[in-house]
Order: structure tokens, then C-alpha cells, then sequence
């Protein structure tokens, strides 16, 4: 019996994904995430991390099977209620996704413009974020001139700027060393504590031994390790 809990901020029922006419990568998927959770996702590549969290980010339909966040079952949400659904999710890319013409300060400001946070605010938010990152002196530099781990830590600045509700962050730290991939994972926590719920798709053992997060497990499309919500009774 699965019963829907009103901090389940992420649920999937029986999902399935399948690309075009392609073999399902992803297959009877469930599993629930309780609000302010952070787990980490793992998984040998090609396993269906990045398409796991795809789904969750509304990139792709499931073939079949039901996702619900906040508590909405996202087949039957009006469409246009959906982008308001999306702007509460953070997303760091696999693969940056940057606007190559705007410079790192304009990447990390976009969502707050969105938002229509007032410019001085933005100012503030954006500067400090950057900073802290290690990006005080590239703020002006296009994501073309700078290096990939660079580029990855304007991707997560971009994606925490809003303070989301949730955070989907596919190998955020693939490019970094170590200790900026600990320092990263800092800004996740403390976004945690805000009540941001977290999910960290990644390789690295060494975090995940580190941090002492709960991990979810994919194996060829199956998940093989569910999420851990302590108080246990949404766990099945
Ligand atoms: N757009 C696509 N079209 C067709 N097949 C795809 C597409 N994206 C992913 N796949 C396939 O889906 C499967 C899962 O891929 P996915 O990118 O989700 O794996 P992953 O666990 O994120 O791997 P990695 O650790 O290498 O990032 C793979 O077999 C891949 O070839
Ligand atoms: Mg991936």
C-alpha cells in the first residue's frame, strides 16, 4: 500500500522512460522524497541518473507510470501551471548549459531577473554568491574563456541563486578538485538547512563517504537502493 504524505515533495509511482522507439532506460521506478531530505544518487554510467533527474526537472515525460511534486500529479497539473512548478527547481546540469553570451555575473543573475528581484538586490546576491565561489575575479567573463570548473561553479551558482525548493544536481563536482568539490557541497547543505530538498547525482565515492548522506541507487534503469526518509513510513 503507498500512501501519498503531504511532505512528499517528489513521487514516482511504476515510472518508466523510454527514448523515442528506444529500449526503456529507466523502469518501475518508485520511490518518495520527504521535504528538506538530500540524498545522493548513484549508479554506473549510463545507468539513467541524468534521465532520473530529467524527469523530476519536467525535461521529459515518463512513458509511463505517475510523478507527482508537491503533491500534484504532473499528467493531469493544468500546463500552464507547470512552469511555476519548474521555477521552484534548481537545476545543475550535466553539462553547464551556460548562455555562452552572457557574462558569469548576467548567467547567475538570470533567474532573479526572472523573478524580478530589484537590481541592487541582485547586485548583492550575485557578488557574494560569485565570491564565495571563488569567482570574484571572472564575475565579467564570458563561460567560453573559462575553464570547465569554472564554468560548473557559475551552473551552481546559477542554479541556487533562487534558494529552490528543490536542488537536482547532476555530477556537480565533476570538475573541480577535491577540496572545491567539498566547498561546493557546503552550499548545498546550507541550502538544506533552509529546507531546500537536495539530490546529488555522482560518482564520487569519497563524497559521499564524506558527507554521510543517504544514497538512491540506479542499476540499468532500475533503482536498487531507495531513498532513506527517516520517521521510515513512506520508505517503500
Ligand atoms: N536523449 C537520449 N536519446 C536516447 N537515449 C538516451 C538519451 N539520453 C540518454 N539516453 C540513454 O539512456 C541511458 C541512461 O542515460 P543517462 O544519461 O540517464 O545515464 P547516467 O546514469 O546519467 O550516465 P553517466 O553517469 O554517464 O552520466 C543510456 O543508455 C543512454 O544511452
Ligand atoms: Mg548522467
Amino acid at each position: 500500500m503507498e500512501s501519498t504524505r503531504k511532505d512528499d515533495v517528489v513521487k514516482f509511482e511504476n515510472v518508466g522512460l523510454r527514448y523515442g522507439l528506444g529500449p526503456e532506460v529507466l523502469r518501475d521506478v518508485s520511490f518518495n522524497l520527504r521535504a528538506g531530505s538530500f540524498h545522493f544518487l548513484t549508479g554506473p554510467s549510463g545507468a539513467g541518473k541524468s534521465s532520473l533527474l530529467k524527469l523530476m526537472y519536467l525535461a521529459h515525460r515518463p512513458s509511463r507510470g505517475l510523478i507527482s511534486l508537491f503533491g500534484r500529479d504532473i499528467a493531469t497539473a493544468k500546463r500552464n501551471s507547470l512552469p511555476a512548478v519548474r521555477r521552484k527547481i534548481g537545476v545543475v546540469f550535466q553539462g553547464f548549459h551556460l548562455l555562452e553570451h552572457l557574462t558569469a555575473f548576467d548567467n547567475v543573475a538570470l533567474p532573479l531577473r526572472v523573478a524580478g528581484t530589484r537590481e541592487s538586490d541582485i547586485k548583492r546576491h550575485v557578488e557574494e554568491l560569485l565570491s564565495w565561489v571563488g569567482l570574484k575575479s571572472h564575475m565579467d567573463a564570458r563561460p567560453p574563456t573559462l575553464s570547465g570548473g569554472q564554468q560548473q561553479r557559475v551552473a551552481i551558482a546559477r542554479a541556487i541563486i533562487t534558494q529552490p525548493d528543490i536542488l537536482l544536481a547532476d555530477e556537480p563536482t565533476g570538475n573541480v578538485d577535491d577540496a572545491m568539490g567539498f566547498r561546493l557541497l557546503r552550499l548545498f547543505e546550507e541550502l538544506n538547512r533552509l529546507g531546500t530538498t537536495v539530490i546529488v547525482a555522482t560518482h564520487s565515492r569519497a563524497l559521499i563517504d564524506r558527507l554521510g548522506y543517504p544514497t538512491m541507487s540506479l542499476e540499468n534503469g532500475e533503482l536498487t537502493k531507495l531513498p532513506s526518509n527517516e520517521g521510515g513510513l513512506s520508505n517503500v
